[in-house]
């Protein structure tokens, strides 16, 4: 889990990392290292002759050094050698410390800017752009591995202006990662993000993209998805509204419309919309063809903090809510506040349920934070909606990535899921929302907990004094033992 703050360059010899990072320091306010610059510094000598005295295994255990080093700072633009991504270890500490772009240009058009430059010891070949070429095929998918954000700079001139211009913008998304090794993902979180093709470039394959949504959620949101996947065939599925999507039947049709599309295993399925779609899409995602990538795109405030996260995915059985379900992470999370402008009041607050669980669990700082900003979270103040989502995200990535199967820790986050579970189903799913239920449900366990002991009477009557605050229910409904 990382917060952004850092930029790391990453990319091809002669992508730009150089020129684009001293333009982005010189912006942002920030420091400018290059990493072979240090290592240059450090030795006296250039980099080919390092190559040639010690050869390529000593250069790549210096710069896992001086990569080490560097990334235990803040407030540095850094420009990594192009072949830093090769190492495991520089990888992770790339992605856990700061926001990764990857500058990436076609090996044509590297060739183009590298021929004549003496300073490649890697192009001392007979074929310098067939080098070039198998280079870019080997480290290519180890730069997007890592990427927050892949930045075009293969055309002229485009290295001058378009990433720091991009950059700019990202600065107003906040972007996480969750830890899980190979299958670690970034969350974005912000406003305006849906449209925003660099969130979707990266994790695009070959065999197709899907958007899954509801007829809800299409009218509002569908479109502006498609602007970020400009000139991409897209299947769009659109399913019925409510918790009852989240069945047998409504999968079947998803994995029906997959099938009739052609849709590959390496194409892309993003689930756009609430709880219910992102369990639904992602089960689909998880099944299909023994799995295939997918993207969580939240639009309601419990998925933006909760469900798009962490990779549970299940669909209802007729005996028991999600019954029927499997572990798939997504590639990426990019939850657009900006989206719940439009959630209904009632959605608003039922979200706003599983952030104080978040808080009143895990995060006492986080808690006293919206005992004094609920009024604006319940007003919709984006800044107070992003710092909120980001709080909850943190914290569900931090206990994911140590617990990804809920074996420990990971359960910390169904409090008030005992009590909430039992409400819904004794009232008959729907009439409660899943957060108005949790609401009063962690009333009721921390009632529990008073009349254990293992906490104070004040600290249940404080979390009941914040849900009121949130409009939410403190007390579960009468229901009688018969039913
Ligand atoms: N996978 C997990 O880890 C996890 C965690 C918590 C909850 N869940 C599941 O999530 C589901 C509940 O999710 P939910 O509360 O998002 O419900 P939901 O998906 O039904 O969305 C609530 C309502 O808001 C509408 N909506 C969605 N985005 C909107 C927008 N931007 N503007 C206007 N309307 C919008 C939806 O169409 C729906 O009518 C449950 O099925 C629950 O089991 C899963």
């Amino acid at each position: 889990m990382k917060r952004a703050g850092n930029i790391y360059l990453v990319g091809m010899m002669g992508a730009g990392k150089t020129t684009v990072g001293r333009l982005l320091a010189r912006r942002l306010k920030l420091r400018f290292v290059d990493s072979d610059q240090e290592i240059e510094g450090r030795c006296g000598v250039k980099i080919p002759l390092i190559f040639e005295i010690e050869g390529e295994g000593r250069f790549r255990a210096r710069e896992a050094q001086v990569l080490a080093e560097l990334t235990a700072l803040d407030g540095v633009v850094i420009g990594t050698g192009g072949g830093a991504v090769l190492s495991e270890e520089n990888r992770q500490r790339l992605a856990a410390n700061g926001t990764v772009v990857y500058l990436r240009a076609r090996p044509e058009d590297l060739y183009e800017r590298v021929r004549h430059d003496r300073n490649r010891p890697l192009l001392a070949t007979g074929d310098p752009l067939e080098r070039l070429r198998a280079l870019y095929a080997e480290r290519d998918p180890l730069y997007r591995s890592i990427a927050d954000l892949t930045v075009d700079t293969g055309r002229q001139g485009r290295q001058r202006t378009g990433a720091p211009a991009a950059l700019q913008t990202r600065r107003a998304m906040e972007s996480l990662r969750l830890e899980l090794g190979s299958r670690s993902y970034p969350i974005h979180i912000g406003a305006d993000l849906l449209a925003r093709a660099d969130l979707y470039r990266p994790h695009l394959g070959g065999g197709g993209v899907a958007i899954v949504t509801n007829e809800v959620v299409a009218p509002l949101y569908l479109a502006k998805v498609r602007a970020g996947l400009p000139g991409l065939p897209v299947t769009e599925i659109v399913v019925p509204d409510g918790e009852q999507a989240k069945g047998w039947q409504t999968l079947d049709r998803v994995l029906d419309a997959l099938l009739a599309a052609r849709f590959g295993r390496d194409g892309l399925l993003i689930a756009l919309g609430g709880g219910v779609v992102g369990d639904l899409a992602g089960f689909a995602a998880a099944v299909y063809q023994r799995g295939v990538a997918f993207l969580q795109v939240p639009t309601t405030l419990l998925a933006q903090v909760d469900s798009s996260v962490g990779g549970k995915t299940a669909i209802n059985h007729p005996r028991g809510k999600n019954m029927i379900g499997a572990f798939h992470q997504p590639r990426a999370v990019i939850a657009d506040v900006a989206a719940l402008d439009t959630l209904p009041d009632r959605e608003l607050r039922a979200g706003l349920a599983e952030v104080i669980k978040h808080a009143v669990a895990l995060d006492v700082p986080f808690l006293e934070w919206l005992e004094e900003n609920i009024g604006k979270l319940t007003a919709r103040d984006r800044a107070a909606l992003t710092y909120a989502v980001r709080r909850c995200c943190e914290i569900k990535a931090g206990i994911v990535a140590s617990d990804e199967r809920e074996a420990g820790q990971r359960a910390l986050l169904n409090f008030g899921h005992t009590f909430g579970h039992a409400i819904e189903a004794a009232t008959g799913y729907g009439a409660w929302l899943h957060g108005e239920a949790i609401a009063a449900g962690m009333v009721m366990a921390a009632e529990l907990s008073v009349r254990a002991g293992l906490i104070a009477r004040p600290d249940a009557t404080r979390l009941k004094a914040l849900l009121v605050r949130a409009g939410l229910p403190v007390t579960g409904p009468a229901v009688s033992p018969s039913g």
